[in-house]
């Protein structure tokens, strides 16, 4: 496996392999890597000929007060695991590699910034929108692999790349969880005992609402009503959103119909935490 750390070398690998028949699979991540990340690896492994792995914490999709400074990062660990799990190439360029001075410019998917994580964290997908533009024009992939974990930003890498005429398929796969339910996320290092524990609150009120639903439930407010409550219980748990959204367009609904998207973002302790499922209301 070979690690790049510069842009152009990056650019120069990419454009020999394309010279020479192989398709490339993208997993750009921010490093700190688990087995969500793992399973976007593999999926590249099987798929495509090359995989490009890029571990990179994005300053620009990180607010003011996030974590950008705490966010962890273990490179060493990251090579290790993202070469057993079938990366070829690990692209892990350092800030100036990515933002040289005088760097202006920014990619913005009008719209995702009104709602949910974009009302949440200003700024944030602007951030992510101009950093997934920058990896796919070095790395020219054939598919690049994203995780419905963080489902918003999937959706936002999609326009981006439709708007944008990208020549890349998005592939989104599926949420990777501990076994108590738990999505994997690399921000799950920093909650302590107790906080872990009461962090399954998250999956558990998705289940509620997924249960409800099976059950007969059509009404979005009565549905986060439930979901809030449970979540309430948990002395160390802080609701930022709680959503009942058309998983197309993320637009709120009052009854639910067609294929329907939960999402919910919550502070456990000083960790921010979000997931989502999807549930197809006939
Ligand atoms: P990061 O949080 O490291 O996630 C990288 C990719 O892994 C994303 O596509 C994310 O959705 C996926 N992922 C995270 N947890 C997962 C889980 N439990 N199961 C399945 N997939 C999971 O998302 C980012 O980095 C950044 O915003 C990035 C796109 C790299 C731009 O900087």
């Amino acid at each position: 496996m070979r690690l790049i750390k510069q842009a152009r070398e990056m650019a120069h690998a990419a454009h020999a392999l394309h010279r020479k028949g192989n398709t490339l699979g993208l997993v750009p991540t921010m490093g700190a890597l688990h087995d969500g990340h793992l399973s976007l690896i593999r999926a590249a492994h099987r798929e495509t000929d090359v995989v490009v792995v890029s571990v990179f914490v994005n300053p620009l999709q990180f607010g003011p007060t996030e974590d950008f400074e705490r966010y962890p990062r273990d490179l060493k660990r990251d090579l290790n695991l993202a070469k057993a799990a079938g990366c070829d190439i690990v692209f892990a360029p350092d800030v100036s590699q990515m933002y040289p001075s005088g760097f202006s410019t920014s990619v913005e998917v009008v719209g995702f910034s009104d709602q949910l994580e974009g009302a949440a964290r200003p700024g944030h997908f602007r951030g992510v929108a101009t950093v997934v533009t920058k990896l796919l024009n070095l790395v020219h992939p054939t598919v690049a692999y994203v995780g419905q974990k963080d489902y918003q930003q999937a959706l936002l890498i999609q326009r981006l790349v439709k708007d944008l005429d990208l020549p890349v398929t998005i592939r989104l796969m599926p949420t990777v969880r501990e076994a108590d339910g738990l999505a994997m996320s690399s921000r799950n290092v920093s909650l302590n005992a107790e906080e872990r524990r009461q962090a399954t609150v998250l999956f558990r009120a998705l289940r509620l609402a997924k249960d409800q639903i099976r059950d007969g439930e059509r009404r979005a407010s009565w549905l986060i009503e439930a979901m809030r409550q449970l979540i309430a219980q948990e002395p160390l748990a802080r609701i930022d959103y709680v959503a009942v959204v058309n998983a197309k367009a993320l637009e709120p609904l009052t009854t639910l119909t067609g294929r329907v998207a939960i999402l919910l973002a919550v502070w456990i302790g000083s960790t921010r935490l979000i997931d989502n499922i999807l549930v197809d209301v006939s």
